[in-house]
């Protein structure tokens, strides 16, 4: 498909004094959060060489397969926004009761917990007992990103892992890919993003694939039987002949149909032609309140990764376990006991 890219003409200028005025708005107060003291050289002494061992797991798996890098990314958001980084995700359940077990889970299982377990092997038999899973899953998700040619950033470290997991926490702690933006704000501003960091965390979208099934609604069954109007058309035809009415269940398209593996800005010039795959991709950009954002990622790729890095911090921090509220488990699929 022909790209059309927009000129960067003025735009950028007003979007920067639009963004300050949101960055002002978002100075508002954000829900408590537990102030555990993260920090990057938590396992200087206790496992050092802990992020080259990580780093070269994570590049081997990536040469097998390359969908471990959306895989791992997407694991990092969904433990992150239920319950907290604490690894809770990665809990294989008898009863399918594990928060891995929600409805949302579609897809999150495979490489992404594949190479998080492999990575806990190689790190166990340097530095047995010591390094939690969930900090496993933050260096890894990192590294992810940075093979993918996206920003690099020095990850935060010392979480502890949870000691439950529940599907039934899971229910709109997540956002869904039917959301427009007064749906999806909430659910990022409880966890105490902007609309910055929202809009900068979507571009996660920039790598990856997407089940049929999340978005045929916007194909077939747009208000009645029509086509969401605001898909690009030829981009709408593509996704059609990919994904007909009757697809199969495992049919999954790339979600930036333009570089789809590389970790760009890509998904923001995307938006701009109507080439974002949810609606709740598309809606950044049909908003008032969030184009400006999605203009100014899509003209500067280094106000995205700034952007992009800023959030993944904040992430990580959410609703750390410390103390009698964690463990270092032994094996990431399970609890110590
Ligand atoms: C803004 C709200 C978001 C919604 C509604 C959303 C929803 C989804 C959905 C429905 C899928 C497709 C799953 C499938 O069909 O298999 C997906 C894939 C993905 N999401 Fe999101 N997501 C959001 C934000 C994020 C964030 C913040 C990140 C990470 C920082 C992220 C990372 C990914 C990645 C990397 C994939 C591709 C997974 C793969 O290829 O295995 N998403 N997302
Ligand atoms: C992965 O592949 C790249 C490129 O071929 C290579 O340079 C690198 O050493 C490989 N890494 C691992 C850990 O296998
Ligand atoms: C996701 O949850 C469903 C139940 O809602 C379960 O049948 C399925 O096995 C789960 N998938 C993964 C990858 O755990």
């Amino acid at each position: 498909m022909e790209k059309r890219r927009r000129g960067s003409g003025g735009v950028p200028s007003l979007a920067v004094a639009v963004l300050a005025a949101l960055l002002a708005a978002a100075s508002m107060p954000s829900p408590p959060r537990v102030a555990a003291a993260l920090s990057p050289d938590y396992y200087k002494d206790s496992c050092p060489g802990l992020e080259s061992i990580v780093r070269y797991e994570v590049a081997r798996k990536k040469n097998e397969t390359v969908v471990t890098i959306p895989a791992t990314l997407r694991l990092v958001f969904h433990d992150c926004m239920v319950g907290g980084c604490d690894a809770a995700v990665l809990i294989a359940s008898k009863n399918n009761d594990a928060e891995k077990d929600a409805p949302d889970n579609e897809s999150l299982a495979g490489d992404g917990f594949d190479t998080i377990n492999r990575v806990k092997a190689a790190v166990e038999k340097r530095c047995p007992g010591v390094v939690s899973c969930a900090d496993i899953i933050a260096l890894a998700a990192r590294d992810v990103v940075y093979l993918a040619d996206g920003p690099y950033w020095r990850v935060e470290l010392g979480r502890l892992d949870g000691l439950d997991s529940r599907a039934s926490d899971v229910k709109g702690k997540l956002p869904d890919p039917d959301m427009h933006v007064k749906d999806l704000t909430p659910v990022f501003q409880r966890n105490g993003f902007t609309e910055v960091d929202m809009v900068a965390l979507s571009g996660a979208h920039t790598v990856g694939f997407a089940h049929c099934s999340r978005f045929t609604d916007r194909l077939y069954s747009y208000g009645g039987a029509r086509t969401d109007p605001s898909f690009n058309p030829a981009y709408a035809y593509q996704l059609k002949q990919a994904c007909p009415i009757d697809v199969g269940p495992t049919i999954a398209v790339n979600m930036d149909p333009v570089s789809p593996i590389r970790f760009d800005n890509a998904y923001y010039a995307n938006l701009q032609d109507g080439l974002g795959l949810f609606t709740s991709d598309q809606v950044l950009y049909a908003d008032e309140a969030t184009r400006p954002i999605v203009d100014m990622f899509a003209a500067s790729q280094k106000d995205f990764f700034d952007a992009f890095v800023a959030a993944m911090l904040k992430l990580g921090r959410l609703g750390v376990k410390t103390g009698k509220d964690g463990e270092i488990r032994r094996v990431c699929t399970a609890f110590n006991h």
